[in-house]
């Protein structure tokens, strides 16, 4: 069976340049195909609605489309060749088990919308899931910050030893990171929620097609109004996934950097169980932090994805091919974002601090930030202060824990504040 479903009498289909067109469109479809048929039940009820199908050729696609989703879920229906794409799979499915009636199904629609909101659901699911991911390490993090509020870290500016800082300084500051991060993610996912299906080819079709059905079925926030502006937010939508995906990717990558910077022999500050680690193929004293890599890794897929998709989108309006690429690099840049972002919380829960080796990585000449501001606050100008605090001779042990308690500019280790956070992540777990 041939899969176009536009062959007309007269029109050679040459199989290179089908191949060429189809890409690896089909396999990728693979990641949207189930948003597809969801979103083909949702037409099938619009169409009902307005007196196209009947109540009982409605009844049939829905139950022909569970059966398909079914099929696909555990795994008895596979999107190959000869399939154009997943919207030529499911409407050959439907005329196949339903002869005239899977003929209705296109009524009034286009693949340019139906690829739109599959696409568009998908991205849903998967930045809502990214928030939450997000949420769950500021929740990691700010339990960590609380109880090692006494636990010295060196404090590094230039990578250079600067100031006694903590382990909970540490933790809050990738707490309020990932607090950003979520709320980034969440006001995303509420731009892009808006209902395109029902665009068709990009111009809207001669019925009343009844969108706020497909709107509400779909559990979409808004109708994306002008059917010229669904095809114009294709692409555009992706790219502010991506950016929103990227900003938490961006903070994984640094803190990634400073987990495979503590873990190596030079800092020994931090010890990951042994699961986040590798071996050596050659050197059999070797454990590597293989996990903490390609989390700050990923973030090169999420800005590869980023940049492939807005340079798809020099175009003029309408409805493109060009515009299929953005699947790759959608499915690319999500999967090793989330991959990355989902292994995260586990990992930041099980690092051990190693605290002798902070401790023993403290010394004297940090605290001359303290004595300086000391001398200032005890009346002397700060720069002749500061000038006398520079004097190695003036450097001595100090408590650590003195110096992180008497920190008390608000969100310094003496004021972390800990709960404003707090307050924040319990405020957007509520919804
Ligand atoms: N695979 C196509 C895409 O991702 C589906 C839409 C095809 N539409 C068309 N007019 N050829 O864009």
């Amino acid at each position: 069976m041939s899969g176009v479903l536009w062959a007309k009498p007269g029109i050679d289909i040459d199989a290179d340049i089908q191949r060429f067109c189809a890409g690896d469109d089909v396999v990728l479809d693979r990641e949207f195909i189930r948003y597809d048929i969801r979103a083909s039940a949702a037409h099938a009820e619009g169409l009902r609605n307005i007196g196209v199908l009947d109540e009982r050729e409605c009844a049939s696609l829905l139950a022909e489309l569970e059966r398909l989703d079914a099929d696909v879920a555990e795994g008895r229906f596979l999107l190959d060749a000869p399939f154009e794409d997943m919207h030529s799979a499911i409407e050959a499915r439907l005329i196949e088990r339903l002869g005239d009636v899977g003929k209705k199904i296109h009524t009034g629609r286009s693949r340019n919308d139906q690829v739109l909101v599959a696409s568009r659901l998908w991205l849903r699911d998967r930045l809502r899931h990214a928030e939450a991911l997000c949420l769950e390490v500021v929740e990691v993090a700010l339990l960590r910050a609380e109880r090692e509020q006494h636990l010295p870290l060196p404090g590094y500016t230039h990578l250079q030893r600067a100031m006694v800082s903590s382990a909970a300084m540490w933790w809050a500051g990738f707490a309020e990171a990932f607090l950003d991060d979520a709320e980034r993610l969440r006001a995303t996912t509420r731009w892009i929620d808006a209902n395109p299906l029902g665009s068709a080819a990009g111009y809207g079709v001669n019925l009343p097609l009844d969108r706020d059905h497909t709107t509400a079925a779909l559990g979409f926030g808004r109708l994306q109004v002008a059917a010229t502006y669904a095809q114009l937010s294709r692409g555009k939508f992706e790219l502010a996934a991506l950016e929103a995906l990227g900003s938490a990717l961006l903070d994984l990558r640094r803190l990634a950097w400073d987990l495979s910077l503590f873990t190596s022999a030079e800092f020994r500050f931090v010890s990951l169980p042994a699961k986040y680690t590798t071996g050596s193929s050659l050197m059999p004293n070797k454990r590597n932090p293989d996990v903490v890599e390609l989390m700050r890794g990923a973030y090169a897929s999420v800005a590869a994805a980023k940049i492939e998709v807005e340079q798809l989108l020099s175009l003029p309006s309408g409805y493109h091919r060009d515009l299929q690429f953005s699947k790759g690099a959608l499915v690319h840049g999500f999967g090793r974002g989330l991959a990355a972002l989902g292994l995260l919380p586990g990992l930041l829960r099980e690092l051990l601090w190693i605290e002798d080796r902070m401790r023993a990585a403290i010394e004297p000449s940090m605290y001359a930030t303290d004595l300086a501001v000391e001398l200032a606050a005890s009346g002397q100008p700060f720069r002749d202060a500061y000038r006398e605090a520079a004097n190695p001779a003036r450097w001595a042990e100090r408590d650590p824990q003195a110096s992180l308690r008497a920190r008390t500019s608000p969100g310094a280790a003496g004021d972390l504040q800990l709960g404003v956070l707090a307050a924040r992540w319990e405020a957007m777990k509520q919804g």
